[in-house]
């Protein structure tokens, strides 16, 4: 480990810098002034990817992430953040960068392969690493599975010929057997760090005992960077700190599923009052005299610009409020 770099930095860099640097330099072979998109580009290989094209000039990066987190992912150096949740990234895209893109990493799979591969620019390259759209929300959705299974890109050489274009496939787990590879790889890494041209981001660090946390934090999406989880045990003191915090979140939970439960009786009851307001006055106007009721109901026509003709088949008179137009049968002009 070089000096001054923290065990935290030490477990977020591998995975994601190798995995960053061979997709772009290894398969990508990015050169100064290419345009590439990252995807997820507020996560841990985004943010890796983002800081390792900073390393060649003028290189234009479209990152697509939750709003959020954009200030972020623009201060480490994404040229146009996209807020994928209500933006068409590709439209997007295409109206800074009409002709395209030089180079696509695909964590997601499915409908975004088929995108990003028509985003290409003549020689360009599409650099697929994951399916995360088969994950869709906190439980498990075989449909979401199905879909992006049945969605998935695939490609014929011909087409691939014809249009000058690239596929590559990438997963460092099956990569083991081939150690000199990533070893150069990290050699470079270690050097980009030490020369301060790389940085991990750390979103935030638990302790074991706090796993759950750590897991829904991930799960909800609220991390920019990576989650760290420390073996070092959690000092007496903490903990106490801990079963306090848990104690109010309880107590807070508790408070605001009683206001819930509470502000749902009031509407209740504010409706059932509405009902029995509604009926009063049902009530009230069948008492009113026929007299009465032939005034009002025509006044109440009148101020909706309706017309009546006051004879005694005249249905709007006759059932009040309900018609908007007179449909008086007897056929008297008005
Ligand atoms: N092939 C390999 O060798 C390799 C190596 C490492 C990682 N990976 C893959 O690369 C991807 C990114 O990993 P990471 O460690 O950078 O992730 P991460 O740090 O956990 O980042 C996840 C972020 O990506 C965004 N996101 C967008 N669409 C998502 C979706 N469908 N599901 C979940 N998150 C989504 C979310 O941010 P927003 O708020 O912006 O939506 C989320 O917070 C994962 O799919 C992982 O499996 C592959």
């Amino acid at each position: 480990m070089p000096e001054g770099m923290s065990f935290e930095e030490a477990a977020a860099l591998p995975v994601n810098y190798i995995t960053a640097y061979m997709m772009l330099f290894d398969f990508g072979h990015l050169r100064p002034n290419q345009s590439i998109l990252v995807h997820m580009a507020a996560g841990g290989v985004g943010i890796a990817a983002t800081q390792l094209c900073k390393t060649v000039n003028d290189v234009t990066v479209f990152g697509t992430a939750s709003a959020s987190k954009h200030e972020v992912i623009s201060q480490g150096g994404v040229t146009h953040p996209i807020d994928y949740r209500t933006r068409d990234y590709v439209e997007e895209i295409r109206k800074i960068s009409p002709k395209g893109l030089d180079i696509v990493l695909d964590p997601l799979g499915g409908s975004d392969t088929h995108k990003g591969y028509n985003l290409l620019k003549p020689m360009g390259k599409l650099i697929s690493y994951g399916a995360a759209n088969m994950l869709a929300g906190q439980k498990k959705n075989l449909f979401a599975v199905a879909k992006t299974w049945y969605q998935q890109f695939s490609v014929h050489t011909l087409s691939l010929i014809q249009g000058n274009r690239s596929v590559c496939g990438f997963h460092l787990g099956y990569l083991d057997s081939e150690s000199e590879l990533i070893a150069q790889a990290m050699a470079v890494i270690m050097d980009l760090y030490k020369q301060g041209k790389i940085k991990p981001r750390i979103d935030s660090t638990y302790h074991l005992e706090q796993v759950g946390d750590a897991m829904r934090r991930m799960q909800e999406r609220h991390n920019i960077g990576k989650i760290i989880l420390t073996t070092e045990p959690m000092k007496e003191e903490e903990k106490k700190e801990e079963a306090k915090k848990d104690e109010e979140k309880k107590k807070d939970d508790k408070k605001k599923d009683d206001k819930k439960k509470e502000d749902k009786k009031k509407d209740e009851a504010k409706k059932e009052e509405k009902k029995e307001e509604k009926k009063k006055e049902e009530t009230k106007k069948d008492d009113k005299k026929p007299e009465e009721k032939k005034e009002e109901d025509q006044e109440r026509g009148e101020l909706r610009g309706e017309k009546h003709c006051g004879c005694a088949l005249c249905l709007c008179q006759r059932f009040g409020s309900g018609l908007s137009v007179c449909k008086c049968v007897c056929m008297r002009v008005l």
